[in-house]
């Protein structure tokens, strides 16, 4: 159990502990990106598509470690509030891509909670025309109702809410270069 910095305390709650630290994710997200790399060729068109805001640190090191060709963007789905447990309703607030035509869509996401955000959204995106929709996780915490099923998972995680490295408590605490535990 490792301290954190007095410097990463911020807003009302501090992180306690580090779950997962940097080099270790480097690591695994090295791994990752090469087996992406080998399930698509150039020929699948390949879009990986963040969900923000949680993804976009993961994203960002992950499309540096991925060598097919490949295309990025971003879409904004709101489950939580200041909370940290899932309200159970999602909103699309950000979405720029009308057609996913014959596109292999690589979905990125945070961490894979309740599963309530994936399965609102996959079936949305498979209906805009998408070869194949997968997904890949930086987190996943298998809890037992979720029926999605990642292709590519980073961690299993704890069951307790966890910050940095992208995700956020009440928007605090997502520039950490680790994942703490609150
Ligand atoms: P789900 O819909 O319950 O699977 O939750 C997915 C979303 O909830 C993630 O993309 C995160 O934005 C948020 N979330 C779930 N668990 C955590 C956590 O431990 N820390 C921060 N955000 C979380
Ligand atoms: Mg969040």
């Amino acid at each position: 159990m490792k301290e954190t910095a007095r410097s990463d305390r911020l807003g009302g709650r501090a992180p306690e502990r580090i779950v997962i630290g940097t080099d270790e994710l480097a690591a695994r997200v090295r791994v990752l990106g090469a087996e992406i790399s080998d399930s698509y060729q150039a020929s699948d068109h390949l879009l990986v598509l963040g969900i923000l805001k949680g993804s976009f640190i993961f994203m960002a090191d992950l499309v540096r470690a991925i060598r097919t060709p490949l295309q990025v963007d971003f879409l904004a789905v709101s489950s939580y509030g200041d909370a940290t447990r899932s309200s159970g309703t999602v909103r699309l607030l950000y979405d720029p891509m009308p057609s996913l035509e014959g596109r292999a869509v690589l979905v990125v996401e945070d961490i894979l909670d309740s599963g309530t955000t994936l399965q609102w959204l996959i079936p949305r995106l498979e209906a805009r025309g998408a070869s194949s929709v997968d997904i890949c996780t930086l987190l996943h915490k298998r809890v037992a109702s979720s029926t999605i099923e990642p292709r590519w998972i980073g961690f299993d995680a704890p069951n307790s809410f966890l910050v940095g490295y992208g995700l956020d408590h009440a928007e605090d605490f997502r520039h950490l270069p680790y994942i703490a535990s609150l």
